[in-house]
């Protein structure tokens, strides 16, 4: 089966392409870096030529509202319109566990808030669903890869605040598993929830995060902090009880990433 990935030198994309090749599958990258733009729509004919299958899980360069609605609102006709007249039978897009809930309020004194890009990733979706392709809109939880930008994000420098609601955060390379999964299977035409084994309040889980990493700057649950200047509350970000759980647990990944770092600095040396 040909499977495009568009996005697929991304960190959820690379993992998809090589899982979705050891099955058997013709899986191909594309990305501006192969020649292929969505929002140009360069290269876009030619990749999709062939095509059962189209995974969309590029993101946009910037996530401020009007630049991340400008992206996924041009990228997502570009790829209906070309998968259209490709034949591609289903049309795969990542997207995240209560867009919905985050798209709606953002904290009263929020200067930056990431309120918009849960905006453009609601158009995306509802372009998908208003198309003739058949679909499967995969929402997933936050990355544990995502840790350190919540983190930088909600951070004075020395303190960093975030609001101790739930959590349920999932690796990367169990992101790529699941979609992967429901590519090759058939279209849901309508939203899949995925998430992590296990749930934490979200200071909790940034602190693990950190201190994995020795980073000293201190957590504080705050229940005023919101999560991104989003206003949050308990079960915004977790998903429902029917979501496909991920199998690789925090403490393993945290243990595999710290190897990995002291290896890549024993190497530099
Ligand atoms: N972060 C989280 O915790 C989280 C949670 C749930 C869902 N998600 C969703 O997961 C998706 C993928 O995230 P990620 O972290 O894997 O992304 P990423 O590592 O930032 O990769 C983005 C990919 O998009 C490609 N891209 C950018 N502009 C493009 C364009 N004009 N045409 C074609 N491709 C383009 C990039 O290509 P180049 O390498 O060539 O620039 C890259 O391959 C996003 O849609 C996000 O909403 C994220």
């Amino acid at each position: 089966m040909k499977i495009v990935v568009i996005g697929g030198t991304g960190l959820i994309g690379s993992k998809l392409v090589n899982k979705l090749r050891e099955h058997g599958h013709e899986a191909v990258p594309a990305s501006p870096n192969s020649g292929v733009n969505i929002v140009t729509s360069e290269g876009l004919a030619e990749v999709l030529k062939g095509a059962s299958v189209v995974v969309d899980v590029s993101n946009s360069p910037s996530f401020e509202e009007t630049a991340a609605m400008n992206f996924f609102n041009t990228a997502t006709r570009n790829l209906i319109k070309y998968g259209q007249s490709a034949g591609v039978q289903h049309y795969v897009a990542l997207s995240v566990v209560g867009t919905d809930r985050l798209a709606e309020r953002r904290l009263s004194d929020a200067e930056k808030t990431i309120r918009g890009y849960f905006r453009a990733k609601l158009a995306q979706e509802k372009l998908i669903k208003e198309s003739s392709i058949p679909f499967s809109i995969v929402h997933a939880t936050q990355f544990f890869e995502f840790a350190k930008s919540i983190a930088d994000a909600s951070s004075d420098g020395t303190t960093i605040r975030v609001a101790p609601v739930l959590i349920q955060p999932m690796a990367a390379e169990d992101v790529a598993a699941a979609v992967g999964r429901i590519a090759v299977g058939s279209p849901a035409n309508g939203i899949v929830e995925i998430g992590g084994p296990e749930q934490f309040r979200l200071d909790e889980f940034i602190r693990l995060g950190l201190s994995a990493h020795n980073d000293p700057r201190k957590v504080v649950g705050d229940p005023a902090a919101g999560y991104f200047g989003v206003e949050v509350d308990e079960r915004t970000l977790v998903p429902g009880k029917d979501a496909r759980l991920g199998e690789i647990r925090f403490e393993t990944w945290l243990a595999q990433s710290a190897r990995s770092t002291v290896g890549a600095a024993d190497t530099s040396r």
